[in-house]
């Protein structure tokens, strides 16, 4: 591919844009992949690389640009040509009916049919394109005024960047079919689309684990959390959330004509174009068909991958809408049908106490346990003090409770006309529930804080499955059970006495066979090599997740100095803030901590990030563990194969080479690079992670300098040949 011309290159780009656009229609908007990963993979890595060599072949409508494109420094308001409209609500069958009987007295003597469609509880936002392209998306905002997030709307994998040509479907569809002749799509034409973009509820649960993990706060709901991914400045944010989208109206179409006239079509056109749109809407004839139809989901929706707050009923005909019109802020065709949010009675048994990995004490009503939105429930979170103290929840009290944005139930009051007299009030407990230890409040915050750290067995137990868990040192096998035993037995303590375990002392616990000690044994031996910033990761420190990790152990390379970082080093390192930097610090300037690390390196357990400056290069400066142990791949492995489990510190990481490698063709360089899930790239910028400088290297070193000179880059690192052999494990 580096030999491709510029108008080679071009038409290859486009030919691969095509084929990966239409895998991806298959895959995630009918669910109907034709090519297994591997394939697919190859399509895109083709591409990525393309448009390495050709950064100027880039489109904003790319596959690659599904990933994020840049940082936006605020979100800018965009006044939508046509009016967002929102719907009355229906919270009857009988309103049902009356806006059945009303509709059809403002069109005498017509025959009215409906479309049912599922309401589903997301973010409305407007997606506009011109000449097939997608160019701008928008919140709805208060439906006159939204807010730009094409970067983010971009990256929601059902948002297609292109339009299907119009063809044979289009043509049959639209009043006016010579628009289509001779061109597939007319020129000129724009569209703009409505529809819901959403947060399905296996990826909401992820993000809430995965936030629970770094001590973030939760998202209430799947909606929330879509709006909160929408709404991300950085659009890398957005990708990783896993949002999805139905597309279900045309708000305009210029020339009008190429558009449906009936709504029932238009979802057909919407399908045909490419968008993603929801297999259970329905035609229905007739008013009671649409009753039935909402009666019917009514029951069925805790079966639905994601959330719905009702359905949407609207008139079938376009022309008719035209005819019946809108009022003030919503149209008369339509109207919502609203479920009532579930809601059960239930009595407060006690409140517990929790203790998280990050010492938080939550209080918890255990409640008699109630059917509730399609599971049972024995437990509902109170949050904190604040929220215990507001509802007054005591123990013995009956209390409402529902599943907030259906999902997470909460107390949402107490029926004081129940009380006995008997009630408790409930008290936050001075001393931590598990270690005893002082609890404390820190001002400005609302929860309650065990002050123990790794000397609480709550965080110890919860800090223990972190740390073996797979973004952390990915021991196999470590799970609760076992991690039960050790603390029981008191074979461990915390993270630092894992690496002293020995087959024998397994054996001995309950269920534990010779060969699953040995595999233990080995897997704990193995994530001696993690680099450091799996380490980091699995140490838990709060606010530090996957990303700031990797951030923080490519800049500061070792563990020592990390742990020596002031906090305003720390900020100088790109997206680390206030809020990571002062947790890093805090961290490191507590013994328990820094002792848990000395006993880690002594253990053998690597505190390096490899490649990072001053580590490969400079095996003297590394710090505590530093040459014990390398993350990269050992003796023996094939070139380029990537290490098994675990990402590679390349993983993500942008490299360019200049000038001639010695022991390396460039074309393999580059299949190394990509292997480990790095990016070859052709030309250095502020985003170049590492340089690679043979021999006669070119101006690209110089403007490598250049940028760390001056501070632009301050993460960029120039590397031989022989540290870039020790970075991809063929030293
Ligand atoms: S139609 C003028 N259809 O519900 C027509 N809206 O309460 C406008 N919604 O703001 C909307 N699913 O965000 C329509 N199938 C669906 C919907 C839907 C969810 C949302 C939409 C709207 C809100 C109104």
């Amino acid at each position: 591919m580096a030999d491709l011309s510029h108008d080679e290159a071009a038409r290859r780009l486009e030919a691969l844009g095509a084929a990966i656009r239409h895998h991806d229609y298959q895959y995630y908007v009918l669910d109907q992949p034709e090519v297994g990963d591997a394939d697919y993979d190859s399509l895109m890595r083709e591409l990525l690389a393309i448009e390495t060599e050709h950064p100027d072949l880039v489109t904003p409508d790319s596959p690659s640009q599904k990933v994020g494109g840049q940082v936006a420094p605020t979100f800018s308001p965009v006044r939508h040509r046509a009016p967002l409209l929102s719907l009355e609500n229906a919270y009857s069958e009988a309103e049902l009916e009356d806006f059945d009987r009303r509709v059809r007295s403002l069109l005498p003597g017509e025959t009215v049919e409906y479309v049912a469609e599922l309401k589903i509880d997301g973010l409305s936002v407007a997606l506009r394109y011109e000449n097939g392209r997608f160019v701008q998306g928008a919140t709805r905002g208060d439906g006159e005024v939204g807010e730009d997030i094409t970067a983010n709307a971009r990256t929601v994998k059902t948002v297609p960047h292109r339009l299907k040509p119009l063809r044979e479907l289009a043509k049959k569809l639209t009043k006016d079919p010579d628009l289509f002749n001779p061109e597939p799509t007319p020129a000129g034409w724009t569209v703009a689309v409505r529809g819901e973009v959403f947060m399905p509820v296996a990826a909401f649960e992820k993000v809430n684990q995965a936030r629970g993990e770094v001590g973030d706060p939760f998202f209430a709901n799947p909606r929330n959390a879509a709006a909160g991914s929408l709404r991300q400045l950085d659009p890398a944010v957005t990708a990783g959330r896993e949002l999805d989208a139905f597309l279900y109206e045309i708000i305009y179409s210029e020339p009008a004509e190429v558009a449906p006239a009936t709504h029932w079509e238009t979802l057909k056109f919407l399908g045909a174009l490419g968008f993603k749109t929801n297999p259970e809407s329905r035609f229905c004839p007739t008013i009671a068909e649409v009753v039935a139809y909402c009666r019917d989901w009514d029951e069925k929706r805790w079966d639905l991958p994601y959330e719905i707050d009702g359905a949407v009923v609207k008139v079938n005909s376009l022309d008719q809408r035209v005819r019946l019109g809108v009022r003030s802020k919503s149209p008369r065709w339509s109207i919502a049908f609203k479920y009532p949010a579930q809601k059960a009675e239930t009595v407060v048994r006690n409140v517990a106490v929790n203790v998280g990995r990050t010492g938080i004490l939550t209080p918890v009503a255990e409640l008699e346990p109630v059917r509730l939105a399609g599971s049972t429930v024995s437990r509902a979170s109170l949050h904190n003090e604040d929220i215990v103290r507001d509802k007054d929840v005591r123990i013995g009290d009956t209390v409402v409770i529902q599943k907030a944005g259906e999902v997470i139930p909460e107390v949402v009051e107490v029926v004081k006309a129940k009380r006995t007299g008997t009630e408790r009030v409930f008290e936050m407990p001075s001393r931590c529930p598990v270690c005893g230890a002082p609890v404390v409040r820190e001002p400005g915050e609302a929860a309650h804080r065990c002050t123990n750290g790794l000397s609480c067995p709550a965080q110890i137990w919860e800090s223990l499955i972190h740390f073996g868990s797979r973004d952390g040192m990915d021991i196999e096998g470590f799970g609760p059970k076992i991690i039960d035993q050790l603390l029981k037995t008191g074979l461990i303590h915390d993270p630092g006495d894992i690496y002293a375990l020995t087959v024998e002392q397994l054996v001995e616990l309950e269920r534990m066979g010779n060969k699953s000690a040995q595999n233990l044994i080995e897997a704990i031996d193995a994530s001696r090599r993690q680099p450091l910033n799996r380490l980091l990761f699995a140490l838990g420190l709060r606010h530090v997740g996957d990303r700031a990790a990797f951030l923080l152990a490519r800049h500061f390379a070792t563990m020592e100095r990390l742990a020596a970082a002031s906090e305003a080093e720390l900020q100088q390192v790109p997206e680390i803030g206030e809020k990571i930097a002062a947790s890093v610090v805090e961290f490191f300037s507590q013994e328990i901590n820094r002792g848990l690390i000395r006993r880690l390196a002594e253990s053998g357990v690597n505190m390096t990030m490899p490649g990072a400056a001053g580590v490969a290069g400079e095996p003297g400066e590394a710090g505590p563990g530093a040459g014990e142990a390398d993350a990269g791949a050992g003796p023996g492995r094939a070139l380029g194969e990537p290490l098994p489990g675990p990402a590679h510190p390349l993983a993500g990481v942008t490299i360019v080479l200049t000038g001639t490698l010695a022991t390396l063709e460039r074309r393999e360089a580059e299949e190394i690079i990509r292997n480990f899930g790095g990016r070859p790239s052709s030309s250095v910028s502020k985003k170049t992670d590492y340089v690679v400088v043979g021999e006669n290297p070119g101006s690209k070193l110089e403007k490598a300098r250049e940028l760390t000179a001056s501070g632009q880059a301050p993460d960029l690192r120039i590397i031989d040949e022989d540290e870039f052999k020790r970075l991809i494990g063929r030293a």
